[in-house]
């Protein structure tokens, strides 16, 4: 399973992107908004810290304000993934920039007929929003569980799910265990999986009887 780091904060992205676990890093309107910066600035510093794709979204709302937005982000950097809205001129957009070799991130997805559509056009990511279904009690994983088993049935669709709006460790294990082949991370949910009290515990014994020998490694 890929993960990305779902946020626009460079230092964090350094920060996270050095423990050698960050396959890629997604932002968003909202991201870029909270981080303070100019897009495009942003954009190129997040590109040069971490070679895997980098989810830059458009903020045009019809097909060629999208295509052309698409265009400049895509020229930013290489690993520039262009994000469009699934909506009927954001899977347009995706079909032509997908045709133009671009990779596209399909977001705000909330269904998995949406999901399906996204397929279709090309995109290289679509990313189910599985935390906002759950806030109106819907049960975004099973939206997730759906998405999964229907891109199973068509091997020719090349598309990765990518779980975004994740909350939660919960929302990354069901997500592994369902198969989803990406999941965009917040920094705070990814330190959450690192921790665990027995390890904490058990690490406190180690050191504890270590230091009773008096010896050192180094
Ligand atoms: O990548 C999409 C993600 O940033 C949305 O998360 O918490 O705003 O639902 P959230």
């Amino acid at each position: 399973m890929k993960f990305f780091v779902d946020t626009a904060e460079v230092q964090e992205i350094r920060e996270l992107a050095a423990t050698g676990l960050v396959d890629g890093v997604t932002t968003n309107p909202s991201l870029i908004a909270k981080s303070g910066r100019k897009m495009a600035e942003v954009i190129a510093e997040i590109c040069a810290i971490t070679p895997g794709p980098v989810s830059a979204e458009v903020t045009a709302t019809d097909y060629a304000g999208m295509l052309a937005e698409g265009r400049y982000l895509r020229d930013i950097a290489k690993n520039v993934a262009v994000k469009v809205p699934l909506t009927e001129a954001g899977l347009h957009t995706c079909r032509t920039l997908a045709n133009e070799k671009t990779q596209v991130n399909v977001t705000l997805c909330f269904s998995a007929n949406q999901a399906l559509l996204a397929a279709k056009a090309g995109a290289a990511y679509v990313s189910p929003f599985v935390g906002r279904l759950d806030d109106i009690g819907q049960d975004g994983m099973a939206v997730i569980a759906d998405i999964v088993q229907i891109y199973r049935n068509y091997p020719h669709l090349k598309t990765e799910v990518l779980v975004a709006s994740i909350r939660h460790p919960m929302h990354l294990l069901t997500s592994a265990k369902l198969g989803a082949q990406v999941a965009t991370l917040p920094p705070a949910v990814i330190r959450q999986l690192f921790k665990h009290p027995l390890t904490d515990r058990g690490l406190d014994a180690f050191l504890a009887d270590w230091k009773k020998t008096g010896q050192s490694i180094l």
